[in-house]
């Protein structure tokens, strides 16, 4: 079926003696066993049904499976937020001594984990500068690589991830490739459709939808051949359970959904049952969203681009993007909600635009209803130097926006008087007047 219409059925049947037709809020923190018997198998895993919520929950389970749907994959992991997603995820790939391949565009939280807590666990990362450069991801292969990990659209440049690429060089040396893609939505792309072998999200953000609620999503595309890597991750091949057998000889496809389940039962980032329900109900209407966010989006990146106050627009859904003929091949329906502009006047007319916003919401947060607005280098980007932050294109007068729900020309208006402030400001500054 179509993806909008799989969006509200997939992976929830109405079932009991009330058939709810809605998704029911299981709050509890364990689940009855029967006797005896069925205690023993749900532990040893015999039995696959619910025993503890750190384990299991129903709600987050018909989360998993909808998720799961949507990304094209073959089973999905629920957690408490988009970090957990990718610490599990990272965890249940790597030993200390392993090495992380990562794309040098990425989201600092992700960036700060793999830089700082991961080496601290002897896990030493590489960030590929040039992302779009295949030759680069192959050069940064090592025997002890366990993972290449990157976004499909990252913040705030939008340069667009040439997944299929990626994926090809981690294939050829035998090495799966993790997206995140919370911000291209598996409405805008599916990562596991190109290639990549497992998907991970901050469901905070478009999935849930309206700024209420954490979660994250570890889906697993169920293609990588872990059996096939020369024992290359024994916790998949070579360490047995209970009943004798490796997690890839009882769980096959998914052996490593099965081990990220145990990674995030022992470390313990549970999502609460209701949390779960607010990010089923999200994605009810996540393709409504995201297609109008995405429209806004590009309407008023072609608005911003033509400013005079405005210096440049980093937004892969207009033809000046470098990054544009990707966004063509992977983006067709539409390039997402989040994207930079610099205005005109560095840190000075950034702090007057921002401050004269009057609809958009200064927070740190992405794909909400409402649209936000952040400055980068003074708060996610806060603990890059001068030269990083340049690196990285991320100027002093480098604005992200995250664009919601509003009226077009109601958002058009806000920015157009914003502008307007921070260029009369600039103006009597440089004339000496303030
Ligand atoms: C691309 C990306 N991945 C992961 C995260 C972390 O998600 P969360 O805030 O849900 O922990 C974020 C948060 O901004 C993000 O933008």
């Amino acid at each position: 079926m179509h993806f909008s219409t799989r969006q509200v059925h997939a992976g929830f049947e109405p079932e009991g003696p009330y058939r709810p037709r809605a998704t029911p809020i299981h709050l509890t923190a364990g689940f009855v066993f029967d006797d005896f018997e069925q205690g023993h198998e749900r532990f040893a895993g015999t039995d696959d049904g619910f025993s503890y919520s750190r384990v299991g929950n129903p709600t987050s389970a018909a989360a998993e499976r909808r998720i799961a749907d949507l990304e094209s994959g073959r089973g999905a992991l629920l957690v408490g937020s988009g970090q957990a997603a990718v610490a599990t995820t990272i965890l249940a790939l790597v030993s200390a001594g392993d090495h992380v391949l990562a794309s040098g565009s990425l989201y600092e939280g992700t960036r700060e984990l793999l830089r700082d807590d991961l080496a601290r666990l002897g896990v030493e990362t590489t960030f590929v500068r040039d992302h779009t450069d295949p030759a680069a991801w192959a050069a940064g292969i090592r025997p002890e690589t366990k993972v290449l990990f990157a976004e499909s659209i990252p913040n705030p440049k939008n340069d667009v991830l040439d997944i299929a690429t990626v994926a090809e060089v981690a294939h050829r040396h035998g090495r799966p490739l993790v997206v995140d893609n919370t911000l291209g939505t598996p409405y805008l792309v599916r990562p596991l459709e190109h290639g990549a072998d497992i998907v991970v999200h901050s469901a905070s953000k478009f999935l849930a939808g309206h700024g209420t609620v954490l979660g994250g999503v570890i889906v697993d595309g169920g293609r990588f051949p872990w059996h096939d890597t020369g024992g290359r991750y024994p916790q998949l091949t070579a360490h047995r359970g209970v009943d004798g057998r490796t997690l890839v000889e009882r769980s096959g496809a998914v052996a490593f959904l099965e081990h990220a389940r145990r990674v995030a039962m022992r470390f313990g980032p549970v999502p609460s049952p209701i949390n779960a329900f607010l990010i089923l109900q999200g994605i009810e209407t996540l393709s409504l969203r995201v297609a109008r966010q995405s429209a806004t989006a590009l309407r008023l990146a072609q608005w911003l681009e033509r400013h005079p106050s405005v210096e440049s627009v980093d937004y892969s859904g207009l033809p000046s993007s470098p990054h544009h003929a990707l966004a063509r091949r992977y983006l067709p329906h539409g390039q997402g909600a989040v994207f930079a502009v610099t205005v005109r006047g560095g840190r000075d007319a950034a702090r007057t635009f921002t401050d004269s916003l009057r609809l958009f919401t200064r927070m740190t947060h992405l794909g909400d209803t409402r649209s936000l607005v952040l400055h980068p280098a003074t708060t996610t980007h806060v603990l890059r130097d001068e030269a990083e932050l340049a690196d990285a294109g991320i100027g002093p007068g480098l604005l992200r926006l995250s664009i919601g729900l509003e009226e077009p020309d109601d958002l058009i208006a806000d920015l157009d008087q914003a502008l307007a402030t921070a260029t009369a400001a600039d103006l009597l500054q440089r004339a000496g007047l303030t």
